[in-house]
């Protein structure tokens, strides 16, 4: 390969805006194509167009080499799924994983090789937009939902042809710009790095994430694009992955921004150092790190490794073999949108629903109800049910709230209004809904925000409800008259307010093309909500960031005001809704703790086991979660981890018992020299329905003070599920 065409493979161009996919692919284009000067597109779709492109690179290039085109394939394709914060509510990995599954079956019909997805950033931050992107506060939970969408994505744990190839973004500390606002600086410890941000992306690593994309911001004044030590030293080095690394949206030019370098050159040279292989659009690569390598032969090995990372990955996709076996036309008109994607989508946006109160008005039994009223805006807007990142779907596939509601109950007379909208302050339409609400038996109020309101550079200042939502909200209830709200939104919300005043709340987030058929089964009792909340919902906008498994300090957060503990005075200590919180329309009990062991060594496990019965009328499934703590350390540890969970169905007056396997290995920190120690001493555990709600509690101890490998929260508790 000569100079230009190695630095050609490192070049990703865009063939379209995210939303004119393909516009930009002209003449000129193509002539780059020739030319050997691009190694992969993004924002391209369609089996059709992309052989067209395809061939011109395989047939009409010296070389030959197939390009890889991409694209932010994140909850789905055409089918669209619920947001991935919403998925995470499911707190089932498996649901997660056919998701993406269908997402890359979609995908990998129309083209597409690679998709910037997942994105498993820890997010503690509420007001930081992209939360709705990710898994939310927890590492463990988040490790997994890691885990499950890089082997939906690719179909396995290995990258094979026919993959859609995942990338695991945006490593490593993205999610901790400070003030939750976008693209800000990262300024955490060592020790919150590792244990905090880093497990997801260990997890994926070992999934066999054919990419990783480094994230735009800077940790404690290093970006990321730039960070040696955490791209080459900890990535690739220590966690052995070989990957093709790839840089955010015009990252290596920002280095300039950044000021770490003066000039190109410096940027394009400290990202190749770092072992970033791709230039995504920024043209840095393509511009400047030919004359830059000229300068300094020696980094051509560095060149080289870059562009056999990006090869490789082209092979393990069978690109060489079979260049078009992506773009097979009937494949994917049988794919897109097929009748089985949309029965999962439904089934998925189901369990992502969480029934945050209830006072016995849900489910809502339509026998004896005679008329609806379907109030709110977001009720009849497709592409708010679609949410941040789309691919290909529109909103004319949504089947919305107001639609769904009215298919299940076909006999009752439904109303509508918007109300408001939560896109401006307008509230001259709240009268006209009001009646409505006053006429009707139930009325169902979606209140909230609209797509555009979370996702990339849609930081928010608060996490009120917008204005015209909180005033349409407080004029319906105060009709006195039966109301369910329904929660759309892309994060944790402040909803005091609400909480008092709202007879029941379902968290609705934004549940994709399903999102009304979804509702409606949750609504009138087809199906009994059992998602639980990713992240904590706290009482105001100000008390971010709060997170149930914070350190333990001196003076433990007390309820009782005359004593000086960690608490603002004027605020509860509790989140409103806490990490794991959930109700349901039966009743859970646990019992018959049991454990295997006293006490643990190296290379052995512990067996935590429990009952649970559905004590209730309603089949329902139950998410128990397994919370740990290690109360005495060399180093402060947090109040709680969650260290395993198991969403498993239970039939009215069943029972199953649910077993937690665990290493010692998954206690382990990041002690004061910088390894993962697992310290001998006793451990507590409790097991529970949510992060607030633990229901029994017992105690083992760890025997032997030995090294650890990995990141604790990265390594999974086998759970197995019985019948009892
Ligand atoms: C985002 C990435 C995304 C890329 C390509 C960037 O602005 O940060 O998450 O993959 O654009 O669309």
């Amino acid at each position: 390969m000569t100079l230009d065409e190695k630095v050609g493979q490192l070049v990703q161009r865009a063939g379209g805006r995210s939303k004119s996919l393909n516009s930009r692919l002209d003449d000129a284009e193509l002539e780059r194509v020739r030319a050997g000067t691009v190694g992969s597109y993004l924002h391209v779709a369609g089996a059709e167009p992309l052989a067209r492109l395809q061939k011109v690179a395989v047939e009409e290039s010296r070389l030959g080499i197939p390009l890889l085109f991409a694209m932010d394939v994140v909850h789905g394709y055409r089918t669209i799924f619920p947001v991935p914060l919403a998925m995470a509510a499911t707190w089932a990995p498996e649901a997660e994983e056919h998701a993406a599954r269908i997402a890359a079956e979609e995908a990998t019909s129309a083209g597409l090789h690679w998709t910037f997805a997942p994105m498993i950033d820890i997010a503690r931050d509420p007001r930081w937009g992209r939360i709705v992107e990710g898994a939310g506060e927890d590492p463990y939970l988040g490790a997994r939902m890691a885990v499950a969408q890089v082997n939906g994505f690719q179909g396995g744990n290995s990258l094979r042809p026919g993959s859609l190839m995942a990338t695991a973004k945006h490593f490593g500390a993205y999610g901790a710009a400070i003030g939750g606002r976008d693209y800000n600086t990262a300024d955490l410890s060592e020790r919150t790095l590792q244990e905090v941000y880093l497990p997801p992306f260990y997890a994926a690593s070992r999934a066999g994430a054919g990419s990783f994309m480094a994230a735009f911001n800077d940790i404690a004044g290093v970006p990321t694009t730039a960070n040696r030590e955490l791209l080459r030293g900890t990535l690739r080095e220590r966690w052995g992955w070989q990957g093709l690394l790839v840089s955010d949206w015009g990252a290596i030019g920002e280095l300039l921004n950044h000021g770490v370098t003066e000039d190109r050159k410096g940027a394009a040279l400290l990202a190749l150092d770092a072992s970033v292989d791709m230039d995504m659009i920024g043209g840095v690569y393509a511009d400047d790190l030919k004359d830059a390598i000229a300068k300094d032969p020696a980094r051509l090995k560095l060149l080289d490794e870059a562009v056999l990372r990006i090869l490789r990955v082209k092979e393990q996709l069978g690109l060489f073999d079979k260049p078009l076996a992506y773009n097979d036309v009937e494949r994917e008109a049988r794919e897109l949108l097929s009748p089985e994607h949309r029965e999962a989508a439904r089934a998925i946006a189901r369990q992502s629903i969480v029934l945050l109160k209830n006072n016995g008005l849900l489910p809502l039994d339509p026998t004896k109800l005679k008329s609806i009223a379907v109030i709110g805006a977001l009720t009849t807007d497709g592409m708010s049910s679609l949410g941040s990142w789309r691919a290909q779907g529109k909103a004319e596939d949504v089947v919305t709230v107001l639609k769904g509601i009215t298919a299940a109950v076909p006999k009752l007379k439904i109303t509508s209004a918007p109300g408001a909208d939560p896109r401006n302050t307008e509230t001259s339409g709240i009268a006209a809904a009001v009646k409505l609400a006053r006429a009707a038996d139930v009325t169902i109020l979606m209140v909230g925000e609209d797509y555009d309101l979370s996702g990339e550079a849609r930081s928010r200042s608060t996490l009120e409800l917008p204005p015209s939502q909180l005033e349409l909200a407080r004029q319906v209830l105060a009709t006195g008259k039966p109301v369910v709200i329904l929660l759309a939104n892309g994060r944790p919300l402040a909803l005091t307010e609400l909480s008092e005043k709202a007879p029941a709340i379902l968290e609705t987030w934004m549940l994709g093309i399903e999102s009304g058929d979804a509702i409606a089964d949750v609504l009138f009792g087809k199906y009994s909500p059992a998602g639980r909340l990713p992240a904590a919902f706290p009482r105001t906008s100000a008390a971010v960031p709060f997170n149930y498994s914070a350190n333990a300090t001196g003076r433990p957060a007390d309820p009782d005001l005359s004593k000086d503990t960690v608490r603002y005075h004027d605020l509860p200590i509790t989140p409103l809704y806490p990490f794991g919180h959930g109700l349901s329309y039966t009743e859970f009990r646990y019992s018959e703790l049991a454990q295997s062991t006293q006490s643990v060594g190296p290379d052995e496990r512990i067996d935590i086991s429990i009952t649970v019965e559905n004590a209730g009328s309603v089949s329902s499934d139950e998410v128990v979660q397994l919370y740990v703590r290690d109360p005495v350390a060399s180093i402060a540890r947090p109040v709680l981890e969650l260290r395993g969970f198991k969403r498993v169905e239970i039939g009215a007056g069943q029972k199953k018992r649910v077993t937690f396997s665990l290493t010692p290995e998954q206690f382990a920190f990041w002690s004061a020299r910088g390894q993962w120690l697992v310290e001998a001493g006793r451990i507590d555990f409790w097991i529970g329905a949510s992060s607030a709600d633990l229901r029994a509690k017992g105690s083992f101890e760890i025997s032997k003070t030995h090294l650890g490998t990995a990141p604790a929260a990265a390594l999974p508790t086998r759970v197995t599920v019985s019948n009892n």
